[in-house]
């Protein structure tokens, strides 16, 4: 059946601002070191179901037909002139890091949504079905794994063990999707697997805002390694105990932080970024030694075997630290890995045509952040778009922002893209 497809769908930016802006509502927070407003909204908390629940209404207003997994993940259905077709899935996330702006993931669900409410209007409808997806705990903050929605959704980590994970207290993932409501009665396995999947993001880097780019296609994601360090030492008074006598967790928590910077800037381990993210001490008193210190590392890194060394340097050097520390003991708990991906070359060839098409300005970008598309890629082709951030690109800050030009020329090439790949 031949489709109604004009060359150009050009969405309404205005509007995609202020749905932004009206999700930014929810779990907004006057962050005390900026003066700015911002927004916090983890996974599975209140205000993410509140989220989730205002997205739930978008696209049933929008004609949606929405359908959650038993992983919270939400899916909204719009059917095509070949209802049997496997669809183009648009996706991204509605969660939230706890210094968050309004971009990172809304940008890309609400872009969906934005195409959709777009082809409406214009009585569009496409070959293939499209499916906007919200996937769930993309960050990783609350639950320590990063892209869990769409990693249970692609089969890489198992449903019952993402309901096992837990948060800070102790709390359950699993318990907490129900208690919000959202463990849905569907299973986690997409059936079809999606024709294509497509995602827009904010860069949260540089790059297109310091070369006055319009938009990024992105080559890939790079891997990512979290892991859970913990230093145990003793007790002691800060006054009495004489240095050579003491194990303090907090003196070698602070080397290894400087060893990780250490390994960046020596070069060894190719394009290695390194984060201590949370350092906390026990029990955090003035005047007592600290008995044990956590940390929390992020690695990352756009090569495998570098990022392997990497990793096992880190292992080798927490192993001598114990060894010459008097009383002290090190353990290690992996959070979440995941390898570098490329996204597909048809694909990225699809999205500089339509680039080119759309008169935009363009480069090809590897992502520094991790992306639900990555673990899409597993499943079918996928393929990125970035949009331009101010500032620098700077983001999981409350200082994170984009314009509306910029969204709304990323959004009109992930249109052109998911357009493209509907028809085929
Ligand atoms: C999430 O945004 C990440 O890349 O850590
Ligand atoms: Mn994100
Ligand atoms: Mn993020
Ligand atoms: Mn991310």
């Amino acid at each position: 059946m031949p489709c109604d497809v004009p060359e150009h769908v050009t969405v309404d930016g205005d509007r995609l601002w202020r749905s932004l802006m009206e999700l930014a509502e929810i779990g907004a927070y006057e962050d005390e070191q900026t003066g700015l407003r911002g927004v916090r909204r983890l996974a599975l908390t209140d205000a993410d179901a509140e989220g989730r629940r205002k997205l739930v209404s978008w696209m049933e207003e929008a004609g949606l037909t929405v359908r959650v997994d038993a992983v919270g993940n939400i899916y909204g259905h719009r059917a095509g002139t070949v209802p049997d077709a496997p669809p183009v899935m648009i996706g991204s996330h509605i969660d939230s890091v706890a210094t968050a702006g309004a971009f990172d993931g809304c940008l890309g669900v609400l872009g969906g949504l934005e195409i959709v409410r777009t082809l409406n209007e214009r009585g569009i409808t496409t070959r293939r079905p499209l499916m906007i997806a919200a996937f769930s705990e993309e960050e990783g903050v609350r639950f320590g794994t990063d892209m869990l929605g769409s990693a249970v959704a692609a089969g890489r980590i198992p449903l019952e063990e993402a309901y096992a994970l837990t948060d800070a207290d102790g709390l359950t993932f699993g318990d907490e999707l129900a208690r919000i409501g959202f463990a849905g009665p569907h299973g986690v396995r997409l059936d079809p697997s999606p024709y294509a999947y497509v995602e827009c993001h904010i860069e949260q880097g540089p790059l297109l805002f310091r070369s006055g780019t319009d938009v990024g296609v992105v080559t890939g994601t790079q891997g990512i390694s979290w892991q859970e360090i913990v230093v145990y030492g003793h007790a002691a008074h800060a006054g009495a105990t004489p240095t050579e006598m003491r194990a303090d967790a907090g003196l070698v928590a602070a080397e290894i932080v400087r060893h990780l910077r250490t390994m960046v800037d020596s070069g060894d381990y190719g394009r290695l970024r390194a984060t201590v993210g949370h350092l906390t001490l026990h029990p955090g008193d003035t005047n007592i030694v600290p008995a044990r210190a956590d940390l929390k590392v992020d690695l990352r890194n756009p090569d495998e075997e570098c990022m392997v060394r990497a990793e096992e340097h880190l292992a080798r050097y927490l192993d001598r630290l114990q060894e010459t520390q008097n009383g002290l003991r090190i353990t290690t708990r992996r959070m979440a890995r995941t390898s570098p991906v490329a996204f597909d070359g048809r694909l990225q060839k699809i999205a500089v045509r339509e680039a080119e098409a759309l008169g935009l300005t363009h480069s090809s970008i590897l992502s520094g952040a991790g992306h639900d598309a990555q673990e899409m890629a597993a499943v079918c082709p996928a393929v990125m778009v970035f949009a331009r951030g101010e500032y620098d690109g700077i983001s999981h800050s409350p200082r994170e922002y984009s314009t509306v030009e910029s969204c709304a020329r990323a959004i009109n090439l992930l249109a052109a893209t998911t357009l493209s790949l509907a028809d085929e």
